[in-house]
């Protein structure tokens, strides 16, 4: 074993003695069940919400297969049972059935989070042969004027309605994730039958979340107040109706709820994941604020320590960083005072309270914001990608 190895691994070792000292009086985090591994931030759709940071990490600066498989094995020795592959577009990676691969042999359940446009029958069937556990397909919409337009990839909807087929074939199960805002909730009574009629197990009905690149399109896809009314009577309506069928998670949107929720549940509590580039992060969209150093897996931590001991994780962790109105409020274990990344997004400050609580002194500019831009002509989009965005109605694919 290499000198670094064997710090990592002896470092690793006692961060777990901490983390499993029953009656340590330090304040220790058991390390999450799961855990979200974008391979890679290439990706061939341009959706106009991408949660990815307005920053991608470039392919040259990916974590080599190697490096994956070093960190899978890590992550399945701390104690981690499930890992999510996700991007980005994880099938752009040439090693992907080999990671896959390897997690299984290390005992990991994996799923693979996708858009699906990349994958070939014969990839999916490699990818179950290496012990692939479960996939999800990202849909735009339910039909492909609406869901190739979102996308900006022409012929997207019609790719993933096969691969969503060929999964069930293949015997894997499958979840439909469904991102949802104005200009397409119209179709939800739609997808949610598309997901009946694919045979997915569950459906995520997923509002759009406004901080990275989302909030530069806020005003093209905020949802009106009507319409989330309208979601909520039928999703309530379909969960009573496909009891036992189809298992359908939706919350309602920040911007029109009263409290808001505990995001990733809790800072630095039960998630992790690791960028293409192998930083260790507390959520997907953590690097959109500023003022924060994320460690890496190259450096010569282990994982086990960074999780217990950085200063990214520990920043926001429980209640003590909370400034008023969360500080005394009576909700903040329940909530822990929201989302740190739509905190920051809105207010520059990440220990903010989440404007979405109507407890914050900014949450009625927020909601007014919200109804006008939800009212507003603006429909165009403007599409993320490698080459900074490019406006709707430019060279854009769809
Ligand atoms: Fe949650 Fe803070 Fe709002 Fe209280 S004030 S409900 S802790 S976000
Ligand atoms: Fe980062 Fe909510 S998305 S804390």
């Amino acid at each position: 074993m290499s000198e670094l190895a064997d710090h990592r691994a002896t470092e690793a070792r006692e961060s777990f003695s901490v983390l499993e000292r029953q009656k340590s009086v330090a304040e220790t985090h058991g390390i999450p069940v799961a855990v979200l591994l974008e391979l890679t931030h290439r990706c061939p759709l341009q959706c106009p919400y991408c949660s990815n940071p307005i920053e991608l990490d470039r392919g040259s600066s990916e974590l080599t297969t190697d490096e994956w498989k070093k960190v899978l094995t890590e992550l399945a020795e701390i104690g981690v049972l499930q890992v999510h592959f996700s991007g980005g577009e994880p099938t752009a990676r040439k090693d992907l059935v080999e990671l896959v691969r390897h997690a299984n042999d290390a005992g990991l359940y994996t799923n693979l989070i996708t858009s699906a446009v990349l994958l070939p029958r014969d990839r999916l069937a490699a990818l179950a042969d290496a012990g692939l556990c479960h996939v999800q397909i990202s849909f735009q919409g339910n039909e492909p004027i609406v869901a190739d337009r979102v996308a900006g990839l022409k012929d997207s909807h019609r790719r993933k309605i096969e691969v969503a087929k060929w999964t069930r074939e293949l015997d894997l199960p499958l979840t439909v994730n469904a991102v949802m805002h104005r200009q397409n909730l119209h179709q939800l009574a739609d997808i949610i039958q598309m997901a009946v009629d694919l045979d997915a197990d569950r459906l995520e009905v997923a509002n759009v979340q406004y901080y990275g690149w989302a909030l530069k399109n806020r005003a093209a896809l905020m949802p009106t107040l009507q319409q989330i009314e309208e979601t909520s009577r039928l999703v309530e309506e379909a969960r009573e109706r496909l009891k036992g069928t189809l298992t359908i998670d939706y919350v309602v949107p920040d911007y029109y709820a009263l409290r808001p929720k505990k995001c990733m549940g809790g800072w630095g509590r039960q998630f992790f994941n690791i960028s293409p580039a192998g930083k260790v992060l507390p959520c997907h969209a953590a690097e959109s604020i500023t003022g924060l150093e994320f460690e890496s897996v190259r450096s010569n931590h282990s994982i086990a320590w960074i999780w217990q001991n950085s200063d990214a994780f520990n920043r926001y962790r429980g209640t003590a960083w909370m400034k008023e109105p969360c500080r005394s409020c009576e909700f903040r274990e329940i909530d822990l005072g929201g989302c740190r990344c739509q905190a920051f997004a809105l207010t520059g400050d990440a220990g903010n309270t989440d404007p979405a609580c109507t407890l914050s002194p900014l949450h009625e500019a927020v909601f007014k914001q919200a109804e006008l831009e939800a009212a507003s002509e603006e429909n165009r989009f403007l599409y993320r990608n490698f080459a900074g965005g490019t406006p709707e109605g430019g060279d854009h694919g769809a």
